[in-house]
């Protein structure tokens, strides 16, 4: 069943799909101008629209059965994410016309697999449906990660990078998206896992996201002060040559693991795409492996779950894992042999059972189609 399907009966003017995503690797690089490799999930938020006769709009959701309206006052929780691509696309000088929204999503909520961008970048798709049918102006795929960003950092208040709202967006079935968070430039490189015999698990911790807002801010703020000590624009401008210069000029110990992480983060980024254009998926295992020790030991964005998810993984045969998203809980990706990730997820269960942690989610997942309109 697709989220769309749970939508009320009726016709709509406008219904887009946008996906919740998976970083392959690339971690806490966003915001540091650097690279990302992320690809969408088979799971997404589906927005729905009808135009109305009265000024506002109002935006129902399925899952949590309530529904809001707003005009020009700023909306709080779920609602926002809708409310801030209509303040994002009204402040980008477009006349977004008057209308009721639905929206439902089988992305699951607050596991690190950008449900917020999916509602964001659905209703970006929906919104701009309505306007270039009332005679506005087009606003092209590519642009539009930036503006659904900016809603996220200004209107709901969270400094995160790019990187969620242009999987969301643009990412395509049976490719990961390589994007140069810079400038934007981006590659859909072939990641086939079924061809070569893979699949890509994911296990949701469940680790309860405990300080993650102030927790991520931390990074972002110590990566920005370090790339002004460095007299750089931003880390992505320190490579793994200059690396060990770049530390020297660096008192503090905390920031100089920070930095580690990041510019090792951009090579290994690099290095995984390298290896998917010659073909040898199995190689991106240890970078995987190696992106996870680097998020552990020296961004420390870990937690005990993850990491446990991850020893298991490898121990029973995963050609690599990591956690993936922002950190403190959320979810963890292994590349495991095709035949192999029931017995993974089964060990990864019990591992938790016999720590205490409480039982994790796991599923296999495809690399699928960034945002799309649905004909109902
Ligand atoms: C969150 C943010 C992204 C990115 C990741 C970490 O998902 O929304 O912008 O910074 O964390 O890679």
């Amino acid at each position: 069943m697709t989220a769309g399907s749970r939508l009320p009966e009726g016709s709509y003017d406008a219904v887009w799909a946008s996906p919740g995503r998976v970083n392959l690797i690339g971690e806490h690089t966003d915001y540091n101008d650097g690279f990302v490799l992320p690809f969408a999930l088979p799971h997404s938020t589906v927005v729905a629209a009808r135009r109305r006769a009265e000024p506002g709009w109002t935006v129902t959701s399925e899952q949590t059965g309530e529904t809001v309206a707003f005009q020009d006052e700023k909306v709080e929780g779920w609602a926002a994410y809708v409310a801030g691509i209509v303040w994002v696309l009204r402040e980008a000088g477009h006349d977004v016309p008057p209308a009721d929204l639905w929206i439902t999503s089988d992305v699951p909520f607050g596991a690190g697999l950008s449900s917020s961008a999916a509602i964001e970048c659905a209703t970006m798709a929906v919104l701009v449906d309505l306007i270039r049918a009332s005679g506005g102006a087009d606003l092209p795929m590519q642009l539009r990660p930036r503006l659904a960003q900016r809603a996220e950092n200004e209107y709901v208040g969270a400094p995160t990078g790019i990187m969620d709202q242009a999987a969301s967006t643009l990412c395509r079935a049976g490719h990961a998206l390589f994007l140069d968070c810079r400038s934007l430039a981006t590659e859909q490189v072939p990641f086939d896992v079924a061809e070569a015999g893979l699949a890509v698990l994911v296990i949701d911790s469940k680790a309860p996201h405990a300080h993650v807002t102030s927790e991520y801010a931390a990074r972002r703020r110590s990566c920005e002060d370090a790339a002004k000590l460095l007299g750089v624009t931003a880390l992505r401008d320190v490579d793994v040559a200059g690396l060990d210069d770049a530390l020297a000029q660096l008192d503090d110990e905390v920031m100089r693991r920070r930095v580690r992480h990041v510019v090792t983060e951009d090579q290994r980024v690099l290095d995984t795409v390298a290896a998917l254009r010659a073909g040898n998926l199995r190689a991106v295992g240890s970078l995987m492996t190696a992106s996870h020790e680097s998020m552990r030991d020296d961004y420390e964005i870990t937690v005990p779950q993850v990491d446990t998810a991850v020893r298991v993984a490898l121990e029973h045969g995963a050609y690599g894992a990591r956690m993936t998203g922002g950190g403190f809980g959320g979810c963890v990706l292994a590349l495991v042999n095709e035949d192999e990730h029931e017995s993974i997820a089964a060990a990864v269960r019990e591992a938790f059972a016999a720590n205490g942690f409480a039982p994790p989610d796991s599923f296999v997942v495809t690399p699928s189609a960034g945002t799309r309109k649905i004909s109902r």
